[in-house]
């Protein structure tokens, strides 16, 4: 019989990282705090997740409570975070599940409901509802592949990833299983370092024996990514920018923004500025997407007339802070205002 699942859960048990999401030893998790940090966690760290966490929870302390939050206000509270659709989906979630009158209990119900994927399915079933699930990402992707020196190169491994976790994902204590997968791959079966010495399943790692487990798992080539250009332009009167909300579901969709040139819609940045007249360069942003890296030159308004401005509003400049910009905006607005 394969023990692998127990000796982690022994490891797990004294070496657990204390999150605020996690409970402690007995107690059920409440389902809808599960859900909100599984879906924040997503590309993101436990170290960024967290105080967007405290600010959620104290908020919306209830999927209820999220479900009647305006669309907006969740938004700019997801502003910093990044990957904006998951806010957005986040609240036509809250509104399934307040509607359904609960979360469901079962992967596949959770697999059903707005912007609930594989993984996160799989995580709220194991951890809220101790339902057997395989639950991967990129923590759990790395243990595996190293445990049973998994060497074809991802992403073509992730179906033997697959078949590897699901053989020594136990019936029991599901979520502790999957939360030990994570907390191993976290702090000891870490990219850059293989701490073999502290690691529990050491003595029964392939790559381990392998003599160098670093190079596990082999990733294909990265394609260099490409670089795009845009502007974003800064009015600025009275104490206060003019700012937009980008429209729909396309790039930073829903999210308060400065006015740009259509760099993001087309790519090409031809539009004109939201005024004619006189601008000047204030500096570039540099920001780093899934699919390009940007640079955005930003330009301030020095003309004299706004008449001709629409589809916008004056937001005070003592209050940026809270118009939940997205990080490459404020890294703008911070430009412009360490000018002075
Ligand atoms: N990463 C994603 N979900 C996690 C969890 N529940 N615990 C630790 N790290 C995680």
């Amino acid at each position: 019989m394969d023990n692998t699942a127990d000796e982690l859960l022994d490891w797990y048990d004294g070496h657990r990282r204390s999150l605020p999401w996690r409970v402690t030893d007995g107690e059920w998790p409440d389902p809808y705090r599960v859900w909100l940090s599984e879906v924040m966690l997503q590309q993101t760290t436990t170290a960024a997740v967290a105080p967007y966490f405290a600010k959620f929870t104290a908020r919306w302390p209830t999927v209820e409570a999220l479900a009647a939050a305006p669309e907006e206000d969740v938004m700019a509270a997801w502003a910093g975070l990044g990957y904006y659709s998951r806010a957005r989906n986040l609240v036509h979630c809250a509104r399934a599940v307040a509607a359904m009158g609960g979360f469901p209990a079962s992967e596949a119900e959770l697999r059903r409901l707005p912007g609930l994927g594989a993984y996160t399915a799989a995580a709220v079933a194991a951890i809220a509802f101790g339902q057997r699930a395989v639950v991967i990402d990129a923590n759990v992707e790395r243990v595996v592949a190293r445990l049973f020196a998994i060497d074809e190169p991802l992403p073509g491994a992730r179906k033997a990833i697959r078949a590897a976790a699901d053989a020594i994902t136990p019936d029991h204590r599901a979520g502790d299983f999957a939360q030990a997968m994570m907390d191993l791959g976290a702090t000891i079966c870490t990219a850059r370092d293989a701490k073999c010495m502290l690691c529990p399943l050491s003595s029964r790692c392939e790559g381990r024996a392998s003599g160098d487990p670093l190079r596990l798992p082999v990733k294909a080539a990265k394609k260099a990514k490409p670089r795009r250009r845009g502007t974003a332009f800064w009015i600025e009167r009275e104490g206060a920018v003019w700012l937009v909300t980008r429209p729909g579901r396309g790039m930073l969709g829903g999210m308060r923004a400065l006015p740009d040139d259509g760099w993001s819609a087309r790519g090409d940045g031809a539009d004109d500025p939201p005024l004619p007249g006189m601008w000047q360069a204030a500096g570039v942003v540099r920001h780093s997407f899934t699919h390009f890296d940007l640079e955005l030159g930003v330009a301030a308004y020095a003309g004299e007339g706004m008449d001709g401005l629409t589809g916008g509003e004056w937001w005070p400049l003592d209050r940026l802070d809270e118009a939940g910009l997205p990080t490459l905006f404020a890294k703008a607005g911070m430009l412009v205002l360490a000018r002075g």
